[in-house]
Order: C-alpha cells, then sequence, then structure tokens
C-alpha cells in the first residue's frame, strides 16, 4: 500500500560531517535467523532498524523464537536460540516488503516437520521465487506458489543434500540453500556462477559451522549445531552509498564514516568511486566475526565516468540506483549492462531510475539489462517517484542535491525499508 509520505529536497552546497550507519541489512537478516536455530542466547547490537529486518524478526516469533529489544538505543536484540527445530506457526509469516526474509527464511522453514505459509506485500507478491522453489524441492521441500511467486506454501522436513548449479548470481539463494543444507542429510554442494556477497558463509562460520569453499563452490555438512553469538552488526555500507555519492557530487566534501562494512564482496562501490575520482583513506580496519569493519574518510573530487558490466554489476546490485542518479553529474557519464536482475527487484528499478532521471531533463538510454546516462547534465528539480522502493527513494534524494530548484519524492517513506534515519541524517550532513 502506497503512503502519502513526500520528502522536499533542495539543493546543496557540500556535504560535510561524520557519520554512523545502523547495522547492515544482509547481516542482520542472517544473524537473526541463526540465531533463532542456535543452542543458546544471541546478541546482536546494532541491529539495523530497517522495516525488512523487523520483518525477519515477526517471522522468527511466529516460528516460536522469543527475543527482546534489551537497549532501544544502540538497537540491541537478544535472541533465545532453540536448537534446529522452530515451531509450527499458527498464521502465514508475514515477510512484508523483504525479499531476503522470504528466500533465505524459505530454507530453514523447508528442513522442519510442518507446513508454514510465506507471504509479503504488493511488491514483494510480483518477486520470482521459483530461484529458491527449485532447488528447495530437489532438496525434498514441497512448495506451492502462484506461478513461481508468493505466497509460498511449504511443506517441510526430511531434505536431503543436493549439489546444485545456481542458473542466477543471487547470495539469497545461495543463503537460503546453505541454511537447507544445515538442516538436511548428507552435503549440500552450491556453485555460484558468479561471486556474490558472502555473509551467509561467513555468518554460518560464526555461528561454529563449518562451511568450506574451493573456487565457486561451497559446501555444508547438515546436522551441525550452531552457538549462540554476541556480536556488533557492523554499518550497512549499501546505506553508506547514498552519503558517499553526496559526497562525490561536490568538490569540497568532507566525509567521515565510522563502524562501516567493508566486506571485500560489498566494497566494489568503494573501488568504483575512487577510479571516477573520488578520494577515499581507510583509517581504522578490524576484522569482527570474520567480517571487515573499519573507517574511511572521503573527500570530493570532480567525478569522471564509469562502465559495469559482469562481475562488477552484481557486486555493485544494489549501489546500482544511487550511481544512476549521479551519473548526470558525472563528466563522461555511467554505462551499466548485465543488470537484468535490476528490473525484479523492489521495483522494476532501470524504469524506475530512468522515469526520475527523465522528470529531472535527463537525457537516459534505457535498456534490457541497463543504461547509458550521459555525463555533463544538468538537471532540474521535479516531483518524483519512489515506485514503494526505498533505494529509489534515497537515490534521487542524492540527485536533488546538485538540480537546480526543488525537489520532491512522493512515497518518500518506503526509504524506511532499510533506512528509516536517512532523510534527517542527509539534512544534518548537507550544507547549503
Ligand atoms: C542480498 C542480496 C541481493 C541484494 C539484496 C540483499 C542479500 O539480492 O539485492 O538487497 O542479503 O543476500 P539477490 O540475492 O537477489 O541478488
Amino acid at each position: 500500500m502506497k503512503s502519502q509520505s513526500l520528502e522536499v529536497l533542495r539543493p546543496a552546497r557540500n556535504v560535510r560531517g561524520s557519520v554512523s550507519l545502523p547495522g547492515d541489512k544482509s547481516i542482520s537478516h542472517r544473524y537473526a535467523m541463526l540465531a533463532a536455530i542456535a543452542d543458546g542466547p544471541s546478541r546482536l547490537e546494532n541491529y539495523s532498524t530497517g522495516a525488512d529486518c523487523a520483518s525477519t524478526l515477526g517471522c522468527l516469533r511466529s516460528l516460536g523464537a522469543k527475543w527482546e529489544l534489551k537497549d532501544a538505543a544502540h538497537n540491541t536484540i537478544e535472541i533465545q536460540g532453540r536448537g534446529l527445530s522452530l515451531n509450527a506457526p499458527t498464521q502465514p509469516l508475514d515477510c512484508g516488503n523483504s525479499g531476503s526474509t522470504i528466500r533465505m527464511l524459505s530454507g530453514i522453514v523447508a528442513g522442519q516437520n510442518f507446513r508454514s505459509e510465506m507471504a509479503g506485500d504488493e511488491s514483494l507478491s510480483r518477486r520470482p521465487m521459483e530461484r529458491v522453489i527449485a532447488p528447495l524441492t530437489a532438496m525434498g521441500a514441497e512448495i506451492r506458489s502462484k506461478n513461481g511467486r508468493p505466497p509460498l506454501l511449504i511443506s517441510g522436513g526430511n531434505l536431503k543434500g543436493i549439489r546444485y548449479q545456481m542458473p542466477v548470481a543471487s547470495a539469497q539463494v545461495k543463503t537460503c540453500l546453505l541454511f537447507a543444507g544445515l538442516l538436511a542429510d548428507d552435503e549440500t554442494r552450491i556453485l555460484e556462477p558468479l561471486r556474490t556477497r558472502d555473509h551467509g558463509e561467513v555468518a554460518l562460520r560464526a555461528f561454529g559451522v563449518n562451511v568450506e569453499r574451493k573456487g565457486n563452490e561451497i559446501s555444508v555438512r547438515g546436522g551441525q549445531r550452531l552457538r549462540g553469538i554476541a556480536a556488533v552488526v557492523p554499518g550497512d555500507l549499501s546505506s553508506a552509498a547514498f552519503f558517499f555519492c553526496a559526497a562525490a557530487l561536490f568538490p569540497g566534501s568532507q566525509l567521515t564514516v565510522t563502524n562501516l562494512l567493508m566486506n571485500p564482496t560489498r566494497a566494489r562501490l568503494l573501488d568504483v568511486l575512487i577510479q571516477m575520482g573520488l578520494r577515499i583513506s581507510v583509517t581504522q580496519l578490524e576484522e569482527i566475526h570474520g567480517e571487515l569493519v573499519g573507517a574511511l574518510q572521503v573527500e570530493g573530487a570532480t567525478l569522471k565516468g564509469a562502465s559495469l558490466a559482469g562481475s562488477d554489476t552484481a557486486a555493485l546490485i544494489d549501489e546500482i540506483p544511487v550511481l544512476a542518479a549521479i551519473a548526470p553529474y558525472t563528466e563522461q557519464g555511467i554505462e551499466v549492462r548485465d543488470a537484468e536482475e535490476l528490473r525484479v527487484k523492489e521495483s522494476d528499478r532501470i524504469s524506475s531510475i530512468a522515469i526520475n532521471l527523465r522528470a529531472m531533463g535527463a537525457q537516459v538510454e534505457e535498456r534490457q539489462d541497463g543504461f547509458k546516462i550521459a555525463g555533463g547534465q544538468e538537471l532540474h528539480g521535479a516531483e518524483l517517484d519512489s515506485f514503494g522502493d526505498h533505494r529509489i527513494a534515497m537515490a534521487f534524494s542524492i540527485a536533488a542535491l546538485r538540480a537546480k530548484g526543488e525537489t520532491l519524492i512522493r512515497d518518500s517513506q518506503s526509504a524506511a525499508i532499510s533506512y528509516p534515519e536517512f532523510f534527517s541524517v542527509l539534512q544534518g550532513l548537507v550544507e547549503r
């Protein structure tokens, strides 16, 4: 359902200040799910404040895992692990807008000896689930869906390990199958076509599970027990991306980001921005529960352009909307190929990007698998739509900072899916 929220963005002169991000969305989901099936309690500090990760917690409660918010100031959640078995839910599991919740949790639910239904909002109900249905069915689960889309009716239990070549590069699917593999007999082996984010593997190891990787093949043995953990979730790099790109718009910007996730399978944006001219220095770096966490200093510059395809596109999939939003302001523009997956995200992101950029007066060449946006363009403020998509709402708030005149973003509230504090933090960082 669309909300009436409207955000007004005015042009800025600079970005200056220091920011620490709420916990990474990908890691928060995985830690919460694993904590629920671990032995003993887990304490997760700086858990994501986004609505998606709250959907995961809601589903876990319906599956009998007890959790409490212990410290609201640090968003610390304590979850009581239930061991590998959960309770049959008495109502459909509400995954809200969260593709991560439905896809990754389906792996755990498929390994339980009960029937359950997983459902979500209008946007989630349009998203493809065949990518988890096919391999989970091959492992022995029975799944009914609406033409490969939610709701999913899952009769789980008695899974057997398989060797599976994933047709799409998706970290959600890989994680789903690793979770299912943990609840299956024998060994599960997954081959990914391209390297995707490895938080599933890293999180499983943090909970004491032995996961192996050989090249692009990852394997896990079923029946391993998990130990609860105490962890601080590193700040979300995909949320920080909006501020990096805001800083990149103004040569005089100075931005410090602390407690930031720097996992190499997520940090391609930093390389791309450096290649485009942004000055980024790492002032601190440590490894916590297998994840690299650091502090960065960013200085604005005049931005060159970029051409992204193949493994770059896969590694940057969540950051492409904001790169597109700053593309007209770069010198040579940005071209993106091999990004067809963007058409099946929270909105059709290729179309959302093209519609909003054109409304601001930009020339955009839209393609089935991406776009080409020329550099050196001047944009004007406009009335834009978030299309109910958090990353589109935030990306175009950044485009607005260098446009002429005011920009309005309809349904801006969708930013809360991953980052409810986004607009107030942005206002604190921009100088006018
Ligand atoms: C995610 C993987 C990506 C990404 C999503 C989070 C994850 O989705 O777009 O925001 O946490 O594994 P896909 O697995 O569909 O590429």
